[in-house]
């Protein structure tokens, strides 16, 4: 899994998370973030049309490589792969969301924090984990600390990530990129402003640590 999963995650230094209100809208979402370097997106089960944009991004952008995330359970887990997701996310690990993912050919990258959780995942074969929520968590002081204990595990930082602490994060060496809202605004999709939304992507997508 973390075969398939890590060569999406190194691609780009951020993964934009994203919430749409329409099938059409995941589109040209999808379309105006790829086309700023940001190929890779995590389509939120927030959003009623969720699936249905996986599924027209999918099918109708084929520069974009999308996964889905907020993945409570294993049946959102395979109606997100159903849709034609290519990697799947969760804020967390349950047992039968590890079992969801063992039978599953798409990578799953799932959320830890705590250490007893780390070792979880850990005993599980997992060597590359979200953090989340990164910042509440206890953000960059917290996952340096991490390092030399957990000298295997590569994490993405999620939850409340922003340009201004994007490069701090991505200097980790523990860190292989970052998750975050930031870079598709509720705002600008709702207007349609992709071409803002694509200024936004290339300026992440040149965040370097
Ligand atoms: C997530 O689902 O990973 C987070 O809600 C994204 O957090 P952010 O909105 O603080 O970037």
């Amino acid at each position: 899994s973390t075969d398939r999963l890590l060569p999406i995650l190194t691609g780009q230094p951020v993964i934009p998370v994203v919430a749409v209100e329409s099938a059409e809208e995941g589109v040209s979402l999808a379309r105006a973030l790829a086309a700023g370097g940001l190929p890779a997106i995590e389509v939120t089960l927030r959003t009623p049309a969720a699936l249905d944009a996986i599924a027209a991004i999918v099918a109708e952008v084929p520069e974009a490589i999308c996964g889905a995330g907020t993945i409570l359970n294993p049946s959102q887990y395979e109606a997100a792969v159903k849709a034609g997701s290519k990697f799947i996310v969760s804020p967390g690990a349950t047992v039968e969301l590890l079992d969801a993912a063992q039978e599953s050919e798409v990578p799953f990258l799932p959320g830890s924090a705590t250490p007893s959780e780390l070792l979880a995942m850990m005993q599980e074969g997992y060597e590359v984990l979200k953090f989340f929520p990164a910042e509440q968590s206890g953000g960059l002081a917290y996952l340096k600390s991490l390092a030399p204990v957990f000298q295997s595990l590569k994490f993405c930082p999620t939850g409340g990530v922003s340009p201004d602490n994007a490069k701090d994060y991505l200097s980790l060496p523990n860190v292989v990129c970052v998750g975050g809202s930031w870079v598709a605004p509720k705002a600008l999709i709702k207007d349609g402003r992709w071409d803002e939304i694509t200024a936004l992507a290339s300026e992440a997508a040149r965040l370097k640590g």
